[in-house]
């Protein structure tokens, strides 16, 4: 591998800009070649924030023809994966992946099959399993026994007028699976897997133009495989505070994450309670590790790979299935 990482992007819209910020575009090891979006504006945009570096593009097949990434940047919303995957599976591209690998399990079992079948190296943007908060809480989890968990989002989300894909239950997935997914992460990474969810949507909470299909609010509870059990609440209707909070208890401990730095306090049986504080660099972290990965050719450190992340994301289908059926649903990789 040369010195410098060839990388180019299919889909440039908010997320992209956060993780230039937060430290990508200033990687001294990565060359930008291609930016790639339905809508070229955004692509021009995050070409113009990189300091004009690499081309910009409509059609991604053309992009990997023409710029000769050594790996991409998938940043497009739940509705559009699957041909980005697929592409990335067909020239043997190394890919980063933000959350949620998709909002079909269909679509995700078929990339996956196609990574193990190339054996690319994937990293997925689950990066609160990168916080010194959540390692610590996990090395102490590991040597416990989990109990509860009790936590989610809750906030006003996007104008429920606007057309946003976010509001569109078929485009988003929702925002149990949308945004939410950050903390069922969290609860997977912490408690292990899960064999049962059990999802109650809340509808009718406000007016909202004819474009809002997703829930106002969900509540859902997760089994564990260890007999712990979690209870994840969602909110785009409560422009009130609320934010971001996961508190959990195992035998011997109590750990409260909150805000999305996910700060931690932790609370032992005796001696005083250890706080932690978050980083608000953390794209740049997660982008660090896939970055070195792709250099070594091996992880060099990827806490969420593809495989991983759809585990994630079936526990989300199965909530939009028990929302559906109003049942118990045992997620299904
Ligand atoms: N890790 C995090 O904290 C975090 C934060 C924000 C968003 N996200 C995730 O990132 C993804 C993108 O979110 P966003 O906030 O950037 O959304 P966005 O709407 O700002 O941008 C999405 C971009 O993808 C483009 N696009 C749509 N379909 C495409 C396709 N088929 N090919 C190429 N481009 C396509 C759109 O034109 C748009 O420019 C979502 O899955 C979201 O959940 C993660």
């Amino acid at each position: 591998m040369p010195p410098k990482v060839r990388l180019a992007f299919i889909g440039c819209g908010g997320v992209v800009a956060g993780h230039l910020d937060a430290g990508l575009k200033d990687f001294p090891d990565v060359e930008f070649v291609g930016w790639c979006d339905v809508n070229e504006g955004a692509a021009e945009a995050r070409q113009e924030q990189a300091g004009g570096r690499g081309s910009v593009y409509a059609d991604p097949a053309k992009m990997i023809s023409q710029a000769q990434p050594d790996a991409l940047f998938i940043m497009v919303p739940p509705f559009a994966h699957g041909a980005p995957e697929a592409l990335a599976v067909e020239h043997k591209l190394p890919f980063f992946i933000e959350k949620p690998v998709a909002s079909n399990m269909s679509v995700a079992r078929k990339a996956a099959a196609g990574i193990k079948r190339v054996g690319l190296i994937t990293s997925v943007g689950y990066m609160t399993r990168y916080r010194h908060s959540v390692q610590r809480v996990k090395e102490l989890v590991d040597g416990q026994t989990p109990v509860l968990m009790h936590g989610g989002w809750i906030g006003g989300g996007p104008d429920p007028d606007s057309d946003s894909w976010w509001v569109q239950k078929d485009k988003s997935g929702g925002q149990f699976l949308e945004q939410t997914t950050h903390t069922t992460d969290l609860a997977r990474y912490l408690f292990g897997e899960v064999t049962a969810v059990y999802a109650v949507p809340i509808r009718e909470r406000r007016k909202h133009g004819r474009f809002f299909t997703a829930e106002d609010a969900s509540m859902v509870q997760l089994t564990f495989a260890n007999g712990a059990a979690a209870n994840l609440y969602s909110s785009c209707s409560t422009p009130v505070g609320g934010g971001i909070r996961l508190l959990l208890w195992t035998t011997e401990m109590q750990a409260e994450f909150t805000g999305w730095d996910h700060a931690v306090t932790i609370r032992l049986s005796d001696g005083e309670p250890i706080t932690v504080p978050g980083e608000e660099d953390i794209f740049a972290v997660e982008d660090r590790v896939f970055i070195d990965s792709v250099k070594a050719g091996r992880s060099e450190g990827i806490l969420s790979t593809y495989e991983d992340g759809m585990r994630t994301a079936a526990i989300a289908c199965a909530a939009n299935e028990s929302m559906a059926i109003g049942k118990p649903v045992k997620p299904e990789a």
